[in-house]
């Protein structure tokens, strides 16, 4: 591809890359069947002694939870075939380690053939491109979930080496800086860095403390988010997850910069699930200036179900983070 000056442009693997699906590892299948199925709405696409599968548009598999003694999580991020041998070769350069998958292990995620790397903080990473699709009529309780081009939706996660973990970002999958915020929560000062790979406003968020650099969470990522096509799908779910008895981190609000009204549910495996219904759109992103917003929400979200407990319980936590080395490929 040329582009203006007619030199052949960098080739890029922004545009070709998505949050394809998520793995999670826990001994709690049965409250993460509750959870997904009959809190947010999901369809049960397949369930065993050993995993349950769910489903929220024609892919096979979108979130995948495997029986474990421990927790974990790993990101799926389903490339085409051009992006994928970009990345691939980054991670060469970079001398990452890279395993490939295929046969149960791929079948298990919903996709043909897996390639396998450790990121920042340890996270298990994984790449595919051919993801198995299900032309069944979907089951799910919201009207939509909003996916496609943008994928399945984003996650957050927390450093203590904010910039080692956005240059990762940007260097091996050519995510773009969408805007910045700033906030004070539980008397910490927070500076959050949205990223995006695709149209979608991020598909990571990198949280940091500013000033001392304090990890205040257990699970490696701190929260998962996805899309409904309407508001009242997300009140809906709202309403389904306070029923069934799962605890709400953080009430209903709208963020500032994407405008997303969403709350905060605790997942089973104790990091956050947030559904959402984006208002604004995002056909300006490319043209948007990198603001730093003051606050993370304009309204709403307004910490619900945590006890006193709790909250020492992660104070505590990011004070010893301190005396824990945080994992950086490079
Ligand atoms: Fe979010």
């Amino acid at each position: 591809m040329n582009n203006i000056n007619g030199n052949k442009a960098a080739p890029t693997a922004y545009g070709s890359i998505q949050l394809g699906y998520v793995l999670v590892d826990s001994p709690r299948l049965h409250d993460w069947r509750r959870f997904a199925v009959d809190g947010v709405g999901m369809e049960l696409a397949a369930e065993s002694s050993e995993a349950l599968a769910l489903r929220v548009d024609d892919h096979a598999r979108r979130l995948v939870v495997r029986k474990s003694a421990n927790e974990d999580v790993t990101l799926g991020w389903q490339a085409e075939p051009e992006a994928l041998d970009l990345i691939l070769q980054r991670l060469r350069r970079r001398d990452i380690d890279v395993e490939t998958a295929e046969g149960e292990q791929a079948a298990l995620r919903g996709v043909r053939k897996l390639w396998r790397f450790v990121g920042p903080k340890r996270q298990a990473f994984e790449l595919f491109s051919e993801p198995l699709l299900d032309a069944a009529p979907l089951k799910v309780q919201p009207s939509a979930f909003v996916t496609g081009e943008r994928g399945l939706g984003h996650v957050a996660i927390t450093t203590r080496k904010p910039d080692q973990m956005i240059a990762f970002w940007q260097e091996i999958f050519d995510a773009k800086v969408s805007d910045f915020i700033d906030d004070r929560i539980s008397g910490v000062n927070m500076h959050f860095t949205f990223l995006r790979v695709n149209p979608r406003h991020h598909s990571i968020a990198v949280a940091a403390t500013k000033g001392v650099a304090l990890d205040p969470f257990r699970t490696k990522i701190q929260h998962l988010e996805m899309q409904v096509a309407t508001i009242n799908d997300v009140t809906d779910a709202y309403r389904r997850l306070r029923e069934l008895g799962f605890k709400i981190a953080m009430s209903v609000g709208q963020h500032t910069n994407d405008r997303d009204v969403s709350f905060y549910a605790v997942t089973p495996s104790e990091f956050y699930f947030e559904l959402g219904w984006c208002s604004a759109g995002e056909h300006d992103i490319e043209t948007r200036p990198q603001v730093v917003h003051q606050g993370i929400s304009l309204w709403g979200h307004k910490p619900q179900d945590q006890t006193i407990g709790e909250k020492l319980a992660q104070v505590g936590r990011g004070v010893s983070s301190l005396f824990r080395p945080e994992y950086t490929p490079f």
